[in-house]
């Protein structure tokens, strides 16, 4: 078997793996980027999260847009605009 058919199958076995083992719905990470972009990138940088791991992104956020953080921009996001963006944060495609 040549090697990009091997890759190939590799990957529709990857596929069809992830798909069971992974939530219905994955995060967006193209959207996450789209929210980032547009909203966030005007006061932060991605580095300015090295240190907060995506859970305590996801707990920071989800108190941020309840008014429970303090955060100098109120933001309004839907739980999966949550997940999407901290997806993106934590892996950024390399282009
Ligand atoms: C108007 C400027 C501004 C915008 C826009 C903004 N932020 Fe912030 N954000 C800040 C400042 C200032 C802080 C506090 C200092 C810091 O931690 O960098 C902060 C803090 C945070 C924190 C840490 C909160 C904590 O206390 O744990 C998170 C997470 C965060 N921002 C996420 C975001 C995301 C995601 C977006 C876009 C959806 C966003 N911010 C948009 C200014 C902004």
């Amino acid at each position: 078997m040549n090697p990009t058919r091997v890759s190939t199958i590799a990957s529709a076995i990857f596929v069809m793996i992830s798909s069971v083992v992974l939530p219905a719905k994955a995060a967006d990470v193209a959207a996450g980027k789209k929210t980032f972009t547009t909203i966030c990138a005007a006061c932060h940088k991605l580095a300015d999260y090295n240190a907060k791991s995506a859970t305590e992104l996801q707990t920071a956020l989800k108190g941020i847009v309840a008014g429970k953080v303090k955060h100098e921009k109120k933001l309004t996001l839907s739980d999966s605009d949550i997940d999407n963006v901290v997806a993106y944060i934590k892996a950024p495609p390399t282009k």
